[in-house]
């Protein structure tokens, strides 16, 4: 039996804050649920499904970015901070979808994008009218070298220079996305000043947290210096070939991001700071909890990039709990709007794998963040290149964000339940076999009722919401207690018995067997029994 540092961590746990130990859900707005009949997602349409998030038992919702955009990277790249895109609704829209989520017990996130805004954010366009604008300095710019080319080595996200030239100033632009998406300037105050007036407006108006895009890449080296080449060890951090050390992953966020708590923090009902903290390993994702003092919860992206197999998971779990400041609070998740969906790129679209793998992210401590259509166990959706609308993967072999983004299907209908029938959804709804709502709800052998019972299992023991303990774990399977639950996954081929302590009522993600005080669990199969 392994002992963890983290089970210390309860010390400082305040179960009392709403998200701890909670669910948050990921609305990706424009495929959630169509009101207006125009095959996009709304703020309308998502009103109305709030009963069926209530009824999940989800604690807070994180939206996709609502903020007026041109849309060349589908809200991530704002051009006004303080409004709501008119595709997805008006502000009212917004002020209801809060209202009624708080009305039922659920708490409203947004989505923050710091590191850049749209090249038609009016401090752009001030900024590139000339070298006095007062917007100037919001921006990187910088001169060419000697050769005319751009300022350093700096790869955005496509592979290509992070640097375009603004030919009216002969001077570069950095954008770490596409050019479309020019980088602030966070060594400048006004930047600063800008974002807390924006951090305020939202918490003013309800919103109970953010998600921070790029969170780990908001400062860039002061001295622009080259990125070093990559190392072997640097699976999913490097980018094209390059370690990015000077170009992001800068020590100054966190003096940012503890402002930001402070600013957080003087609001009676408490809100929330997760981060898109997209980093190799678990120590530097810790980093951003700070002392207790940075972000509520960072992304564990170690974790979700691990292979879906026990050794390998169990090590960043025991990891990341042993890396995590006192009291602070993990966060799970295993998709979202940029990587393949876990049925997908850990099941294979194993069915049995899918609902291990559910089971696994509902049992562990701490938050757990589902993506629209987890709980169904929906896999991602072959996206033909013609339908394809995300620029930054447009061309680029391995890597497609649209298969991850189609609509919810909430049922097989004509439009599926998202859209009127007749319209063509923004990215299609795929080949009709994908997974749906109405054929899963009230069916208990469904993705959808084992979700909904393991989240009614792990409500009810909240201060043990951060408790873990591994009992076993080898390539065969993996045994842990957990939030009040004891768990076991098999992952062999063979059925194994096994007892699993507690006097409580068992959930399986297959045909529960049980024998005299042990239980039978089958090959790629899972258990939980409550501890009561
Ligand atoms: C984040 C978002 C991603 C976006 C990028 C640039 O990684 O999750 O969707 O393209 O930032 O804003």
């Amino acid at each position: 039996m392994i002992e963890l540092a983290a089970e210390t961590a309860k010390d400082g746990f305040e179960p009392a804050k709403w998200w701890s130990g909670g669910i948050l859900y990921h609305v990706y707005v424009r495929s959630f649920m169509d009101s207006g009949g125009d095959g996009v997602g709304d703020l309308r349409g998502a009103i109305d499904r709030l009963g069926y998030l209530s009824d999940l038992g989800v604690d807070g919702v994180w939206l996709s970015p609502i903020m007026p955009s041109p849309n060349c990277d589908w809200g991530y790249d704002v051009s006004e901070y303080l409004g709501v895109d008119p595709d997805l609704g008006t502000l009212d829209d917004l002020d209801e979808f809060i209202a009624t989520a708080n009305q039922l017990g659920i708490e409203v996130m947004l989505d923050l994008v710091p590191n850049h805004t749209s090249s038609e954010h009016p401090w752009f366009v001030s900024a590139t009218s000339g070298i006095d604008s007062p917007h100037r300095e919001y921006y990187v710019f910088a001169d060419p070298r000697d050769d005319g080319s751009p300022p350093n080595n700096w790869l955005d996200a496509t592979g290509e220079p992070a640097w375009t030239l603004d030919e009216a100033s002969g001077q570069y632009y950095l954008h770490n996305y596409l050019p479309s998406q020019p980088d602030l300037n966070w060594w400048n105050e006004d930047v600063h000043a800008e974002f807390l007036r924006i951090l305020r407006f939202w918490f003013d108006r309800g919103v109970a947290g953010f998600r921070i895009d790029v969170a780990h890449g908001i400062y860039k080296d002061r001295e622009l210096r080259d990125d070093p080449p990559a190392i072997e060890a640097d699976p999913h951090w490097a980018r094209f070939g390059l370690r990015p050390v000077y170009s992001m992953n800068r020590g100054e966020v966190h003096s940012l991001f503890r402002t930001w708590r402070s600013l957080a923090e003087e609001y009676a009902k408490p809100r929330v700071l997760l981060g898109e903290t997209w980093v190799p390993d678990v120590e530097r994702m810790a980093s951003f909890y700070g002392d207790g003092d940075e972000l509520n919860l960072a992304f564990n992206f170690p974790f979700l990039f691990s292979e879906f197999e026990p050794l390998g998971l169990a090590k960043v779990v025991r990891e990341t709990l042993s890396a995590l400041p006192r009291g602070a609070v993990p966060v799970w998740t295993g998709s979202n709007h940029d990587v393949s969906r876990f049925p997908t790129r850990w099941a294979r679209g194993s069915i049995k794998m899918t609902r291990m793998a559910l089971l696994l992210l509902l049992t562990l401590p701490g938050t757990a963040v589902l993506y629209y259509g987890d709980e169904l166990g929906a896999a991602d959706v072959e996206v033909s290149p013609a339908d394809q609308r995300d620029l930054m993967s447009a061309g680029r072999k391995g890597f497609q964000r649209d298969r991850a983004r189609t609509p919810m299907l909430w049922n097989q209908k004509p439009g599926r339940g998202f859209t009127v029938p007749g319209v063509t959804p923004w990215l299609p709804f795929g080949s009709g076999k994908e997974v749906d709502v109405a054929s899963q709800l009230g069916v208990d052998s469904s993705n959808l009722e084992l979700a909904r019972s393991l989240i009614r299992a792990r409500k009810q023991f909240p201060e043990e919401a951060l408790s873990y303990q591994e009992l076993s774990v080898s390539a065969q399977g993996w045994r842990y207690q957990a939030r009040g639950l004891s768990v076991f996954l098999n992952f062999s081929g063979e059925v194994q018995t096994i007892s699993l302590p507690g006097t409580g009522d068992y959930i399986s993600t297959g045909k529960l067997r049980l024998g005299e005080g042990t239980v039978s669990v089958g090959p790629l199969e899972a258990v939980v029994r409550e501890k009561r």
